[in-house]
């Protein structure tokens, strides 16, 4: 039998899929990149705004007639799975399976029953529960995600994901140092750990913190990189940035969500810190490591937000300048406090602020990007550029991304690359060194 994987939304739902695609090749199965000629669909879904829940049922849409063609199976697994349970049947009856995160263990015990069965797991389990690391297929032969938390605690006001993932768990540092461990036999240079609060991992056993992990983690043989994310401002301490500081391997690269520049928005959203908290920890941050590069999460058009709160967000994005920032329009999402209240900002006055967001922060990551022409970056390859496949892509420390020539095939390899130009959202090189010892 052939699978075949979709999926959406964030680095927890692909290191999620790899997962799942790990344990069907352990039961049998072969992997497939092509839907139509695969015995099994599951598409891994993300709810976090409404756009992502479109994507999915027009995709469904699209599967329909595989599944009346050729009978394929065809599963959700997910945040929209979790969220929306058994109702999904009532929009989409032909679907054979339902099954929400905590619930991806029992997935190879269902294949045999398939498709006569109907099946719906969406309970919660309250525990840490730990998947074989050897069965991961990860996508990729040098960087490699490692999940340390599962769920969040925190509730702001717009966001679906606390009852898409359940409450805040965490992985023992023990078995996060295993993965490590195995992750550096096999040659991987960077890891990046995953959570959706990271900041607030507290281990099981011990009671240690995220810092205190991170120590923990910069011991381990030959990765080279570290990264973590998602971070909470109002759970960054100066203890995590000295750690980031000292380390020789954590890379000088935070993402910090602030989603508004407006202290009363974010008093609104439930998120728990001020504009200026934030800004003292971005002042701090930049005085310990003044190469470290930022990005953040921006929400436009939270309900009732003014044009005098919003022009605090531009203002706090023309103050900070961040190497990169993801951006959404406001969308109301079901359980969440912020749905219950009107979403009052018109539709158009969302594109319009969203448009402002966004060209701003483009002309301010071109100005950035120009200052780092001629400078000579490390560079991990991953793979080829998707425009020209002469050109090689990759990230420098900052993760910010850069394509590059090389007359060599350097995939999953450090190189030293020159940059002689950029445009707003990536940096163009050419390669100058292969690192010594990675081959
Ligand atoms: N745990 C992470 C990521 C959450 S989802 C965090 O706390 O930052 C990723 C981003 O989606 C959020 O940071 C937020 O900017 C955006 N987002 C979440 N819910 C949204 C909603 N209802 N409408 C628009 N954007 C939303
Ligand atoms: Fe959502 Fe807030 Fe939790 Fe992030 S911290 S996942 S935005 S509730
Ligand atoms: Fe989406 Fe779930 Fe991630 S809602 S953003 S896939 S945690």
């Amino acid at each position: 039998m052939k699978f075949y994987i979709h999926t959406f939304g964030c680095q927890m739902n692909a290191s999620d899929s790899e997962h799942i695609a790990g344990m069907l090749l352990a039961s049998g199965m072969t992997a497939s990149p092509i839907p139509e000629e695969s015995d099994l669909i599951i598409v891994n879904t993300c709810a976090v705004r409404e756009k992502s829940e479109e994507k999915l049922y027009s995709l469904l849409g699209r599967l329909e007639s595989l599944k009346k063609d050729k009978g394929t199976i065809v599963g959700i697994v997910g945040c929209v799975a979790q969220l929306h349970r058994s109702k999904l049947w009532d929009k989409k009856p032909s679907l054979d399976f339902i099954i929400g995160p905590d619930n991806y263990g029992k997935i190879p015990k269902i294949l045999p029953n398939l498709p006569s069965e109907k099946v719906l797991f969406t309970d919660w389990s309250s525990d840490w529960t730990d998947q074989p690391i050897q069965q991961i297929e990860r996508d990729s032969k040098v960087c490699a995600y490692i999940t340390i938390m599962e769920g969040c605690n925190n509730f702001c006001a717009y966001c679906v994901v606390p009852f898409t993932r359940g409450r805040e768990k965490y992985r023992p540092i023990p078995s996060i140092k295993d993965e490590a461990e195995d992750l550096a036999s096999r040659g991987y240079k960077e890891i990046q750990l995953l959570g959706q609060n990271v900041n607030s991992y507290t281990d099981p056993e011990t009671g240690k913190n995220f810092a205190a992990l991170l120590k923990e983690i910069n011991n381990i043989g030959n990765i080279e990189w570290i990264r973590f994310i998602t971070s909470h401002p109002k759970n960054f301490t100066d203890e995590i940035a000295f750690v980031m500081k000292e380390s020789n391997k954590v890379c000088h690269q935070l993402h910090l969500p602030i989603q508004s520049g407006s202290s009363s928005v974010l008093q609104r959203m439930n998120r728990g810190y001020t504009r200026e908290d934030y800004l003292e920890k971005i002042d701090l941050l930049r005085e310990m490591m003044p190469d470290i590069h930022l990005s953040t999460d921006i929400i436009v058009g939270f309900p009732d937000e003014t044009q005098a709160e919003f022009q605090e967000t531009l203002g706090l994005l023309a103050d900070v300048r961040y190497s990169n920032i993801f951006s959404f329009r406001y969308s109301p999402r079901p359980l969440t406090a912020a749905a219950k209240k009107e979403d009052n900002v018109a539709l158009v006055e969302k594109k319009n602020r969203l448009i402002q967001v966004q060209s701003l922060q483009k002309k301010i990551q071109l100005e950035k990007n120009k200052s780092f022409i001629g400078q000579t970056q490390k560079i991990l390859c991953t793979g080829i550029s998707r425009k020209d496949p002469h050109v090689y892509a990759g990230r420098n420390a900052g993760y910010q991304v850069v394509n590059f020539t090389s007359p060599n095939d350097v995939r999953n390899r450090f190189v030293w690359v020159k940059i002689h130009s950029c445009g707003p959202y990536s940096l163009f090189g050419e390669v100058k060194e292969f690192s010594s010892r990675n081959n």
